[in-house]
């Protein structure tokens, strides 16, 4: 089989492209709506697909046409051994793109490595910028190393940098602004998420759902926003500029705009299931596949059918659709 001759195509003419990669589920933060304090079925390290499975899933994926692969998680630089990982995923030809997603808590000792290793493209979650609150949210005190993280890459040079806020009313509604002024002199994206019903299922409220509109408004009291017209890079969010800022302010609203049909994604989760949509509960096991000795073109098989199979969209905030998946074992 020419795989080069393949065109990741699924049903509806979406051009799947990215694909983003959980390579633990294991974190150091205790994000309220991510993994709520008392809940811990952490993977076991056997459970975890290896460096080794994991650099043939992506090389045989990029030569099929993935151009693009997210490091996620839980909290990805938490692996062992991560920046070995990197340096033999920068190799693969082909790959363009590679980008991690973060919590930044380990930043600050790893990002001149990152940089090093070629790395430039990285989304920090950040979901208040005062410190007690901090705690509160994420179950840590690492408000202080995120923020200097932060202020690291910013001078190293790493660009595009996200900062991820998930928005939720009455927990950092009042923080909308300040977030927002962080553009002003900084070259960073700031994202403002709608918070989803997904993971840890028992901490989603409606009451905590902000609509996208909202944050806006909020915003716009400060001064009106300037769209920037939507470039492939931005992904799912939509961007607006600050009159004469450095940097942009996104919004990524799941829920109150579905941008299901300009969605290019495939998930493959930290147990090594491929997945195609973050929040349809549908997945096919890719570990056992390899581990009973697969041959390449069994892969490709299933890369092919798991993008035929896509979606059109998903439900949530439609009939009470809903995700019942983990989010750090799928994702985020
Ligand atoms: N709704 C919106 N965003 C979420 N994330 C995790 N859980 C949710 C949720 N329920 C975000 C994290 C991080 C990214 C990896 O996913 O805050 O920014
Ligand atoms: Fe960790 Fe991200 Fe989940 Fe928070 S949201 S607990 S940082 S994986």
């Amino acid at each position: 089989m020419n795989t080069k001759d393949h065109i990741l195509q699924d049903s509806f003419a979406r051009q799947i492209t990215y694909l983003r990669v959980s390579l633990t589920d294991h974190c150091n933060f205790r994000c309220s709506y991510c993994k709520p304090r008392g809940v811990e079925n952490k993977l076991e390290r056997s459970q975890l697909l290896s460096y080794e499975e994991l650099i043939r899933i992506i090389t045989i994926a990029v030569g099929i046409g993935i151009k693009k692969i997210r490091l996620t998680g839980g909290e990805p630089l938490l692996r062992r051994n991560i920046l070995e990982f990197i340096r033999q995923l920068v190799a693969i030809p082909g790959l363009e793109d590679i980008r991690i997603t973060t919590n930044g808590s380990l930043l600050p000792e790893m990002a001149a490595n990152l940089y090093a290793l070629g790395i430039r493209k990285v989304n920090i979650s950040l979901d208040t910028l005062r410190r007690d609150r901090f705690k509160e949210i994420t179950g840590v005190q690492a408000f202080d190393r995120v923020y200097d993280a932060i202020n690291q890459v910013i001078a190293l040079g790493f660009d595009p940098i996200k900062i991820n806020v998930v928005a939720m009313r009455g927990v950092n509604d009042d923080e909308l602004v300040d977030f927002s002024e962080l553009t002003r002199s900084r070259k960073i994206q700031v994202r403002f998420i709608e918070f989803m019903p997904v993971g840890a299922q028992s901490s989603w409220d409606k009451k905590f759902y902000l609509p996208t509109e909202e944050i806006r408004q909020t915003i716009e009291r400060g001064g009106q926003l300037e769209a920037i017209p939507s470039q492939q890079i931005d992904g799912p969010a939509r961007v607006y500029r600050l009159p004469g800022a450095t940097g942009t302010i996104g919004f990524i609203s799941p829920l109150s705009e579905h941008f299901c049909d300009r969605c290019n994604r495939l998930r493959l989760t930290s147990e090594g299931k491929l997945r195609s949509c973050l929040l349809t509960d549908q997945e096919t096991d890719l570990r056992s596949l390899l581990r009973a000795g697969c041959k390449d073109e069994k892969i490709i098989e299933l890369l092919i059918k798991t993008i035929h199979d896509k979606p059109k969209g998903h439900l949530l905030g439609r009939d009470g659709g809903s995700c019942h998946g983990q989010m750090s074992r799928i994702g985020g």
